[in-house]
């Protein structure tokens, strides 16, 4: 029962107590966004329908990374504890989306490659692609994208521009940048044979939109978006670097029997996240 000498709060003494607690909500969501959502990775399983997959490739792990964002921005030593951890999800092949780096006033291939060589993405089959970030300040300068290119070659590592590869009988096709202007699905496709299995690795997943994807059935991996990096209840995540938003993230079917997955990214280029946990997504291959 209550105490008799208590007396009730009065409006304004409630509206005190509202805006309390308001202020102490928001400035508890902003230290969550700021210090512990940006390093909280998520790993998404998802299986891999492909047609035409050979017995070999069946249950075969595939792991795609994106969006590291190297440089001044993101933490290195978060980068290098994730790519250590991705040796205990036993995968088969790593793919790594675009956006090694940051590139605002500087670039960091060094540190790029610094980080690259101190995980196990050197010791496994390993296909990138570039992104914006990778070609520099303005996102045009082939320069850069060169020199980094050049260097993580040098690791053994394989970049795909434009190309592709067949590695067990599994196609990966890899498109260079769309913002940077270097795509050419043509010659990205000029070897794939569209009736075998073929994963087309792209950073900006607006590239699925193109005309020209011909009879390719295939799943294709984008990153860029990082999840809109702050997702909202009601108005979602305000700021998409695409055209098409239908894009933002995850799994999206496509016409042609197409399929499209946006990783949300590791990296940032401000640190901050809410409601779109950094993502590392692990594939298993099943035939259709
Ligand atoms: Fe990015």
């Amino acid at each position: 029962m209550p105490s008799p000498d208590r007396q009730p709060l009065t409006r304004r003494q409630w509206l005190g107590r509202i805006a309390a607690g308001g202020v102490t909500l928001a400035l508890g969501s902003y230290a969550y966004a700021r210090r512990i959502e940006p390093h909280w990775v998520e790993i998404t399983h998802h299986t891999m329908p492909l047609m035409n997959l050979s017995s070999s490739l069946v249950g075969k792990r595939l792991v795609q990374i994106s969006d590291l964002h190297v440089g001044p921005v993101v933490d290195n030593s978060y980068l290098r504890t994730v790519l250590r951890s991705l040796e205990e999800l036993g995968p088969d092949y790593l793919v790594i989306t675009g956006d090694l780096m940051s590139s605002r006033r500087a670039e960091s291939v060094d540190l790029v490659i610094d980080t690259l060589r101190d995980s196990p993405v050197i010791d496994l089959p390993t296909f990138i692609v570039l992104g914006n970030h990778d070609y520099g300040e303005g996102f045009r300068n082939d320069f850069v994208a060169d020199e980094l290119v050049d260097k993580v070659r040098n690791l053994g590592v394989t970049v795909l521009r434009n190309e592709s590869i067949d590695i067990d009988g599994l196609q990966i096709a890899g498109c260079d940048d769309r913002w940077a202007r270097r795509t050419d699905l043509n010659a990205t496709f000029a070897r794939v044979d569209h009736t075998r299995p073929t994963i087309c690795l792209a950073h900006n997943p607006d590239i699925a939109d193109l005309p020209d994807w011909s009879t390719f059935g295939g799943w294709i991996l984008s990153g860029h978006t990082h999840g809109g990096q702050c997702r909202f209840p009601i108005i979602g995540a305000p700021v998409l670097p695409i055209k098409n938003k239908a894009y933002a993230r995850g799994h999206v079917s496509l016409n042609g029997g197409r399929n499209l997955y946006v990783n949300r990214g590791l990296g940032y280029t401000r640190r901050i996240r809410f409601g779109v946990r950094p993502e590392v997504t692990v594939f298993t291959l099943t035939p259709v």
